[in-house]
Order: C-alpha cells, then structure tokens, then sequence
C-alpha cells in the first residue's frame, strides 16, 4: 500500500446480499483509496444475531471478493472494530447509520478518534435487510409478488 492511500474499513454478515449492503459498500469506497472489508462467520453470526445465516461463510466471502468496490476481504471472527483497527491500520471505520447511537458503536468512535481514525455512518438503506428478505421467502406461499 501507497503511503498516503487512505484505507477504509466495514463488516458484516452480508447475508442474502441486497441493496442495502451494495449501497454501503460502494459509498464506502468513493470516501476512500483502500476499501477492506471483515465478513462475518457463520458462528459469530449465531452468536451475536441468535440466527444461522443462509448462506455460508465460504460463499458469502466468495460474493464480497467479486465486487469491484472492494479491495480486500478479511475475516471477522471478533466483533470488536478497535481490535480490527490494530490489525489492518484502517484510517475509517464506515457503518449504516443504523448503529449510529448504539453505546458499542459509540465507544468506537471515542477510542479511534485517539488514534486519528473517523467513524463514518452512512445512509441505511430502509426498504431490504437480510432479515425482511428471510421473511419475504418465508410467507413466499407460492404466490408470486403478491398476485395469487
Ligand atoms: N446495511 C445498510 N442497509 C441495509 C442493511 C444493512 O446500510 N438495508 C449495512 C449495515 O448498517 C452494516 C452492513 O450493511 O453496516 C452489513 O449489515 P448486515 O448486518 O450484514 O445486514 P442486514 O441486512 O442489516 O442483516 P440483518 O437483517 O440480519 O440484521
């Protein structure tokens, strides 16, 4: 890496890829030089949403890997983003402003900042999530858009 490339950081689940995360990773990248990416494991996903994920950890790296706005993938196995800042140097963490006001996401911006990196909370896209298409498919019934 350059030495003044500016090199951004996000993670997440990403299951059943949608707009949303789409959305935040290509914003993501046009405020950097860099963009890693921390994909989460299938039992930190377990753990930490109470849910399995549908697709597997292998395929969903594999999907984060293809897109053009990201220039790495790593693993996430530990949530906390300050340990991930010790390992990949990142200059911004970027998240949906979903985690905006959470105490956790709050106490990132409070202990990057002493080490100059910014928290970014970019636009939630509120029309998809990875939970709403799980229901969609769930009450899918046949029927097809609505029409029976
Ligand atoms: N994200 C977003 N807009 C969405 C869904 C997610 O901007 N509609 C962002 C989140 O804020 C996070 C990243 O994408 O920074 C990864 O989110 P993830 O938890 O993988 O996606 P969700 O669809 O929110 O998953 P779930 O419904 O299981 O919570």
């Amino acid at each position: 890496m350059g030495n003044n490339k500016i090199i951004g950081y996000t993670a997440g689940a990403f299951d059943l890829f949608h707009i949303g995360h789409l959305n935040l990773l290509k914003r993501s990248k046009e405020k950097c030089d860099y963009l890693i990416v921390g994909v989460t494991t299938d039992d930190l996903i377990e753990k930490t949403k109470n849910k399995k994920p549908v697709i597997p950890y292998e395929e969903r790296i594999q999907i984060i890997s293809a897109l053009k706005c990201v220039d790495k993938v790593v693993i996430q196995d530990d949530l906390d983003k300050v340990k991930a800042w010790e390992k990949y140097n990142y200059n911004i963490l970027f998240s949906g402003d979903d985690w905006k006001t959470s105490e956790r996401w709050q106490g990132y911006v409070k202990e990057l900042k002493k080490h100059n990196v910014s928290v970014e909370f970019l636009p939630y896209t509120k029309t998809t999530s990875s939970t709403i298409l799980q229901e969609t498919i769930k009450n899918f019934n046949g029927n097809y858009g609505g029409i029976k």
